[in-house]
């Protein structure tokens, strides 16, 4: 069979890590957002996050992915057409497209290089499969290439990377899902349930470090990229759930009183005074339905693993 694959760049903007590290750094609360963790090191990091025994969502999720991949594809029948914005290594995908048959898998990933590389992967291993390949930032449009098949989406988002929004912001995504998805669109999302406290803080603070190596790498490229006096050892990782909020926050604490000097801006930080990296919410079932519905996405089935670690939710337009 021929291998197809094609290439749709859309020449994705995304801010200078100097210029963010500049206005984050200005706010009366620190803040550089999490997006900017994604180097090399940054992704080769949050790899080895997948694998610690306390971080289980990746393990879980595939769990609920690869016992209910038949379910699935009855529900969603075969032939749509399988998008997946932020895409990444595109690995969990993979449990689905054997029973899903899709007519074409459009990943989408702002990083143009690491996008080719997958979408090849993708190729490799399943010959019949058309893939376009789409290079733009999902969270300002999500184009769908002339080229590609006319034929029902399916919108596939797992990782519970939707939790890196606020419920405000995920609800606006949903929304510019459900327009690009529709008429008869699905989508297959994975995120994240609320929990104990203990599971949650052990499982953004793993033992070997990772997590707080993955943080702490943000220093070292505000050091190398933006060229900015900053010295890591100076800060240490900060991760808790914050339950009010109903979220994970992740922070970068200073160790002591100091001045980071940054493209002749001079930023003053405290002594325990915190920069704010990372949230990432958690949501109830019935939370979940609620937003999402209030989207104008319908619940169609969803799955939980026996401890409610983690939920997957088939809904519709
Ligand atoms: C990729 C956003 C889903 O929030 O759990 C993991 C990122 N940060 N450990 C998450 C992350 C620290 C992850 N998401």
């Amino acid at each position: 069979m021929s291998k197809t694959i094609t290439f749709h760049d859309y020449q994705p903007q995304i801010q200078s890590l100097k210029s963010a590290v500049i206005a984050g750094l200005s706010k009366a609360d620190k803040a550089i957002p999490p997006k900017y963790f994604y180097d090399q090191r940054g992704s080769e990091l949050f790899s080895e996050i997948c694998e610690q025994p306390e971080y289980y969502p990746p393990t879980v999720e595939r769990a609920i992915l690869r016992n209910n991949s038949e379910e699935i594809s009855e529900l969603t029948g075969t032939d749509r057409l399988v998008l997946e914005p932020g895409a990444g290594s595109a690995t969990k995908i993979r449990l689905l497209l054997e029973p899903l048959q899709p007519s074409a898998y459009l990943p989408m990933d702002i990083s143009c290089e690491y996008l080719r590389y997958s979408a090849a992967e993708i190729v490799d291993d399943f010959p019949w499969l058309p893939v376009h390949a789409v290079c733009v930032d999902f969270t300002h449009s999500i184009p769908l290439p002339e080229a590609a098949p006319k034929r029902h989406k399916l919108a596939f988002f797992p990782g519970s990377s939707i939790g890196n929004f606020t419920p405000k912001e995920a609800c606006h995504f949903l929304d510019m899902v459900r327009e690009t998805i529709k008429p008869g669109g699905m989508l297959l999302i994975g995120v994240d349930t609320k929990k104990s406290t203990d599971i949650l803080n052990a499982a953004y603070n793993d033992a070997a470090g990772m997590t707080a190596a993955f943080n702490l790498n943000l220093l070292h490229r505000i050091r190398d990229e933006a060229e900015a006096d900053c010295d890591p050892e100076n800060f240490e990782h900060q991760a808790f759930y914050n339950q009010e909020r109903g979220r994970i926050e992740m922070h970068l604490i200073s160790r002591c009183r100091q001045t980071l000097h940054l493209n002749g801006n001079e930023f003053l930080l405290e002594k325990g005074e915190s920069i704010h990296t990372e949230n990432s919410y958690k949501y109830s079932p019935e939370e979940f339905i609620a937003l999402a519905s209030q989207a104008g996405l319908h619940l169609v089935k969803h799955w939980l693993d026996e401890e409610a670690l983690f939920a997957v939710y088939l809904l519709k337009s």
